[in-house]
C-alpha cells in the first residue's frame, strides 16, 4: 500500500486507488469538498511536496486552467493515492470558519475520469 504523508498530521498507509480527498479525511487532513467531490469548488486543493500524480483528470484540469491555477494546486478530489505521496493541505476545515467541510465524496472520482 502506498504511504500518505500529510503535511503536520503524519504518515498513513492508504489503500491503493483511494480518492486523496477521502484519504485525507480518513486520516485528519481536514480537507473541504464544498461540491462533494465533483471538481467545482477547488477547496479540496492540496499542494504537493512529493509524489504528484502524472496524470489529470479533464475536469481538473479545465478547472483549474479557468481559475488560473494549472501548476499551483491539485484538486484531492481528482487525484488517486497509487503512489506514495506528501501533500500539504491547503484549506483545512479547522480554519475555514464553515459550519462543515461538505458533503462527503463519493468512493469513485466523479465526474469520470477522463486521463
Ligand atoms: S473541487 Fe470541490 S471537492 Fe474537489
Amino acid at each position: 500500500m502506498p504511504s500518505l504523508r500529510i503535511e503536520g498530521k503524519g504518515v498513513f498507509e492508504i489503500p491503493t486507488g483511494t480518492r486523496l480527498v477521502n484519504a485525507l479525511e480518513a486520516n485528519g487532513g481536514e480537507p473541504l469538498h464544498r461540491c462533494g467531490g465533483n471538481a467545482r469548488c477547488t477547496t479540496c486543493r492540496v499542494e504537493f511536496l512529493d509524489g504528484e500524480p502524472k496524470k489529470m483528470t479533464q475536469a481538473e484540469k479545465e478547472k483549474l486552467e479557468s481559475n488560473g491555477k494549472l501548476g499551483v494546486f491539485r484538486l484531492s478530489c481528482q487525484c488517486l493515492v497509487e503512489e506514495d505521496m506528501h501533500v500539504k493541505v491547503l484549506m483545512p476545515f479547522s480554519e475555514s470558519g464553515l459550519d462543515d467541510p461538505g458533503s462527503a465524496p463519493a468512493d469513485e472520482i466523479h465526474p469520470k475520469p477522463v486521463i
